[in-house]
């Protein structure tokens, strides 16, 4: 387990510094223009208008690049997402919308919005203990320490670990239960896979309550 996150973090390092370069050189004011069709289904500030859609408000640029051309090259797959991906010809054009979005004041469930959590004591507090220390049972390492305190990723020049913090409950769960199926296979080195796979459901519930609790 400990090799495997080592080997993580060091695939994590290459390949974040070249997510880093792709992303960069994002024009925010442009973006927003250029945003307008995505901003029917993400929301005008990143912060969607349906539960089923990711808040992309303050979420890390690279990460935002990536997550488009994964779907643009059926890495990712999705039947709403993967023909909007397509109508994106222009790398230029992704780099700036993706600056747009992360330049947002980033999401947050306390703002209002969607897929809120429950609020049951128990279940957030359970999802807390998960996320901050893993469970040692089932050989699942704690979420912090690759999605930092929060869930709000890890420093700027990071751009591998998305921000989970505060995303909308219904997509965290279709998210976590489709890398636990194996129907998203598009994380760096499976490692996300191999840790929703140990989760159970009860498990992806409680976590996912928590973080959409932010
Ligand atoms: C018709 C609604 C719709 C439109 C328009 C749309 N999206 Fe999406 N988008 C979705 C849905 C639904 C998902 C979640 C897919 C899934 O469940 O895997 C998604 C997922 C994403 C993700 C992945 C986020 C993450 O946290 O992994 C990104 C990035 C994204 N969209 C960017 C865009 C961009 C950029 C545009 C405009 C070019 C756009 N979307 C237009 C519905 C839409
Ligand atoms: C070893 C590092 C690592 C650990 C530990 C980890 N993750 Fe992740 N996680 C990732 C990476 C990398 C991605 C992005 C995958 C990609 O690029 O498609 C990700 C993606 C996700 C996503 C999808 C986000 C989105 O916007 O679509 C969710 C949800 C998630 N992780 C939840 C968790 C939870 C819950 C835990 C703890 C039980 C956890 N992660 C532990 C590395 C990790």
């Amino acid at each position: 387990m400990i090799k495997k996150i080592a080997m993580c973090v060091a695939f994590a390092s290459s390949s974040m510094a070249m997510q880093g370069v792709l992303a960069a050189g994002g024009n925010a004011v442009a973006g927003k223009t250029k945003s307008e069709l995505c901003q029917s289904c993400h929301g005008e500030n990143g912060l969607s208008v349906n539960p089923e859609c990711p808040n992309l408000a303050g979420q890390k640029p690279g990460y935002i690049y990536k997550q488009v051309t994964d779907f643009q090259k059926s890495l990712r797959n999705n039947d709403t997402m993967s023909p909007m991906a397509g109508m994106v010809t222009d790398m230029q054009d992704l780099k700036d919308i993706a600056a747009y979005f992360s330049s947002q004041k980033s999401m947050s469930q306390k703002d209002g919005g969607f897929g809120k959590s429950s609020g049951e004591k128990k279940k957030l507090e359970a999802g807390k203990k998960l996320f901050m220390e893993g469970n040692n049972d089932s050989g699942v390492y704690g979420c912090v320490n690759c999605h930092g305190a929060d869930g709000r990723g890890k420093d700027a020049s990071n751009q591998i670990f998305p921000i989970i913090g505060g995303q909308t409950k219904d997509y965290l769960v279709k998210q976590l239960m489709d890398l636990k199926a194996g129907t998203r296979t598009n994380d760096p080195a499976g490692m996300m896979g191999d840790i929703a796979k140990k989760l159970s459901e009860k498990e992806i519930d409680e976590v996912a309550d928590y973080l959409s609790s932010m």
